[in-house]
């Protein structure tokens, strides 16, 4: 990061972001990419873009783009969507079909049909690419575009073995982040058609999220991409053991099978005690864990070692004696 060579991105004479953004393209085998400084910042431009003002998305219920965006699709770009609620967060191209069907006043428009892979709140559940290539059949047949929020698709990729650039071929345009698992401190890059990425580089202006010698972070993006694909592995076999440990400290609080990736819920009802205070206990023995969707989350990563893993559990113990 010391050492980039910058220039000013909103030129497009960054050097640094020029080289990211052609590395990407060619990666997921798209025209183009843009840089931004988050995840939601991708959605939000892809969004923008895609959908006209009034007009909806169809949605798993518990994307990420619905649930923690909303209000920034709302208050941005008079976004909305049409939710469907999937199992772990895969939605059917089924379930597609029909969210897709006109309503019977035919006032509502539907402008973009949006997946989450892998399923944040599904528990990193991973969407089979046979799931997204029925759902893109449904969605091309419609002659809408689909959208990617991929912030962890490289965890599906280490999974599955399958190549960034098969997921991508499958959508129109697609987003992941540096940041999460592939261990940048920031950044989320946009990738689609040429026509679409030079639309989303204006829109991102207008979002106020154009930038000057982002090389610096973009450097850093860099070392993620080298780095951070190929020990993704690591970060699962540590959310499974940490599953499992779980599931042996307070019994009927996780399922290790359902344990695909790097993200883990657990309900520890069988505690006698609320995802709150849970949280709570564990902070007071180092452990610190978030609240989301009703449960407590955790969630590896590189800085999480499996020794880490042990004292947590440790900490799970600890608590579920008491
Ligand atoms: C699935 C998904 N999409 C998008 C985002 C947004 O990324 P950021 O936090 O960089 O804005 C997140 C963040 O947790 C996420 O889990």
């Amino acid at each position: 990061m010391a050492e980039a060579e910058v220039g000013d991105d909103i030129f497009g004479d960054d050097p640094t972001v020029n080289r990211l953004q052609e590395r990407v393209a060619e990666l997921t085998g798209k025209d183009a990419a843009l840089y931004t400084a988050t995840g939601t910042m991708a959605n939000q431009t892809a969004l923008r873009t895609f959908v006209h003002q009034g007009h909806e998305v169809v949605a798993e219920a518990t994307a990420h783009v619905i649930t923690v965006e909303k209000i920034s699709a709302a208050t941005l770009s008079g976004v909305t969507y049409r939710p469907v609620a999937g199992e772990r967060g895969i939605v059917t191209a089924e379930q597609v079909a029909e969210a897709l069907q006109p309503d019977t006043l035919g006032l509502r428009v539907v402008d973009l049909v949006a997946v989450e892979n892998t399923h944040q709140v599904g528990g990193g559940a991973v969407m089979p690419l046979e799931r997204l290539r029925e759902i893109r059949k449904v969605v091309a047949d419609a002659g809408l575009p689909l959208y990617m929020d991929g912030a962890r698709i490289f965890n599906a990729c280490a999974v599955t073995g399958i190549d960034v650039s098969e997921y991508a071929a499958e959508v129109d345009a697609m987003m992941f982040c540096f940041s999460k698992g592939l261990g940048a401190p920031i950044g989320s890059i946009l990738c689609g058609p040429a026509d679409f990425i030079e639309e989303a580089r204006r829109v991102r202006v207008q979002l106020t999220g154009g930038w000057r010698q982002a090389g610096v972070i973009a450097a850093a993006a860099m070392v993620a991409l080298d780095e951070g694909p190929g020990r993704l592995h690591e970060d699962h076999a540590n959310a499974k053991r940490l599953a499992e440990g779980v599931a042996d400290a307070v019994p009927g609080s996780i399922d290790p099978e359902l344990v695909e990736t790097n993200i883990l819920f657990a309900d520890p009802s069988p505690l006698g005690l609320t995802p709150a205070e849970t949280a709570e206990r564990l902070a007071a023995e180092g452990v610190l864990v978030s609240l989301v969707a009703g449960k407590v989350r955790m969630l590896t990563h590189r800085d999480v070692s499996t020794r880490d893993i042990d004292d947590a559990l440790a900490a799970w113990h600890r608590i579920s004696s008491n």
